[in-house]
């Protein structure tokens, strides 16, 4: 069956009716059918409910639509200054939500790792504490957003978008966050969190000397430090940070949840949480409304 995708989640489908054998399990939230003489009508089918109504588009009048009461999986943007927390805050998010952790960050220094053109000259950059080109970074975070994985599980983006040229980007994709989380956190605070950070390359986990050490000397032995975890480079990683907030955050600041940052991650993880939970009970809400 020939199907024109709008998006990830919505397809139309003018030969589907609620009668044929594909109805009871669709894959698309959302299907359109042709049909003269339809009265709107609320099916059940296995969990989901289908709620079905005219379109008001002139352009339109004989389609037909059944949205999906299923929720879409949850989409997060963290964003922050550096060493604000972000990546601790991210290992607590995804532990509770499941969501597919995404950081710009990460994929960059894999690209380092892997010595890669693209890592070799991203490097150069990370060094100076400056931005990557958006020619580097725009269509890894948009590949590895439009994964499987991530548009079903949901996803957490972490350290994207970092600029107005980064945040269009996604914009002209179609692709929006349901909540921008901004860690708020104080200069002072940032420097000693990222001289005192070690990464254990085993397991990938953070640590901090003093607030966060690790659990054994084992653990400890093994334990590195970045490249640009220096009090010199994060000096420079502020500056960058302070150019370019205001225009990120201006295109998301209907959706914006500022969290204080200076508290015990377990705090911070608090408030993420209620901020979560309270996004999540009103897309709830809202899917409700469609289906009821
Ligand atoms: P990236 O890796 O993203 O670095 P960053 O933004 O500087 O952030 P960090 O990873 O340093 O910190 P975080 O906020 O995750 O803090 P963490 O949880 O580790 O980017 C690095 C570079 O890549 C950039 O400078 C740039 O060059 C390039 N880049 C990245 N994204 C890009 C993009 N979109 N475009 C272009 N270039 C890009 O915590 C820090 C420490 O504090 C840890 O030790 C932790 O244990 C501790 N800690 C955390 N929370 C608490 C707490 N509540 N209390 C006490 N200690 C805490």
């Amino acid at each position: 069956m020939g199907s024109t995708s709008l998006s990830p989640s919505i397809s139309l489908s003018p030969s589907l009716s609620p009668h044929s054998s594909k109805f009871p399990n669709p894959s698309p939230n959302l299907f359109l059918r042709s049909h003269s003489s339809f009265t709107p009508l609320t099916l059940r089918s296995n969990q989901t409910r289908y709620r079905f109504k005219k379109l008001p588009s002139s352009n339109a009048p004989n389609f037909l639509v059944a949205a999906s009461a299923k929720a879409e999986p949850l989409k997060v943007i963290i964003s922050g200054a550096p060493a604000s927390g972000k990546g601790t805050q991210c290992e607590l998010i995804t532990q509770k939500y499941g969501l597919v952790h995404i950081a710009a960050g990460d994929l960059l220094r894999a690209e380092v790792a892997a010595a890669s053109e693209n890592g070799k000259l991203a490097k150069e950059y990370m060094e100076k504490g400056e931005l990557v080109p958006d020619e580097i970074v725009v269509m890894m975070v948009k590949e590895r957003l439009l994964q499987p994985d991530s548009q079903q599980r949901g996803w957490l983006l972490d350290g994207y978008p970092r600029s107005s040229s980064q945040a269009a980007a996604l914009e002209d994709y179609g692709i929006r966050p349901d909540v921008f989380i901004l860690l708020d956190v104080s200069e002072d605070i940032l420097v000693e969190r990222v001289v005192g950070r070690r990464l254990d390359p085993l397991t990938g986990k953070i640590y901090h000397l003093k607030y966060s050490p690790p659990e054994n000397d084992e653990i400890a032995s093994r334990l590195t430090q970045r490249f640009d975890d220096t009090e010199e480079k994060v000096k420079l990683r502020l500056r960058t940070h302070h150019q370019n907030v205001d225009a990120v955050l201006s295109v998301y600041k209907d959706i914006t949840v500022k969290v204080n940052g200076n508290e015990a991650k377990e705090h911070v993880f608090a408030q993420i949480d209620a901020a979560l939970t309270h996004v999540g009970e009103q897309r709830k809400v809202n899917s409700g409304s469609v289906a009821a």
